[in-house]
């Protein structure tokens, strides 16, 4: 079983439990929707798309878990370093570059570096992806406009 295999059966077990039918569904939609969206934008901007997958797949793991977003970014990146962490699979700069990634995710309207702009921006196309027909809120609207520009959607 591969790293991204044995992740998968972590967060699934964590959105299995969920008892809401309607959130449960939401959860798998949009952490492996993330994670897809993460890959996309991986391959086109040269980044590493396993590791991509990998902060899709982790960034909102932990407020799925508790059900709540209060201080869901920072939350969600020391979930994200525990899990990793207890894996062993992962080295340690990227378990460290998936925690930062995360942290910086609710940012959306700072731009920080290429791989946590990458997670952002891969939020927002889920969203998009989900329901196009929903208007984006700011600052999601310009990184939509920008993401439809970049992908010609
Ligand atoms: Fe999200």
């Amino acid at each position: 079983m591969n790293r991204l295999e044995n992740l998968r059966e972590i967060v699934d077990e964590v959105l299995d439990g969920i008892g809401a039918p309607e959130d449960r569904r939401c959860g798998f939609v949009h952490l492996y929707g993330v994670s897809a969206a993460a890959v996309l934008l991986a391959q086109r901007r040269e980044q590493d798309a396993e590791l991509a997958a990998v902060a899709g797949m982790l960034h909102d793991l932990a407020t799925y878990e508790i059900g709540t977003s209060d201080d869901h970014a920072a939350r969600g990146a020391r979930r994200a370093s525990e899990i990793l962490g207890s894996l062993g699979t992962f080295t340690r700069w990227e378990v460290e570059a998936v925690r930062s990634v995360i942290a910086h995710h609710s940012d959306k309207a700072i731009i920080h570096d290429a791989f946590s702009e990458l997670l952002k921006d891969a939020d927002v196309l889920q969203h998009f992806l989900s329901d196009s027909g929903a208007p984006p809120l700011e600052p999601q609207a310009a990184r939509r406009q920008a993401l439809r520009r970049e992908l010609d959607l």
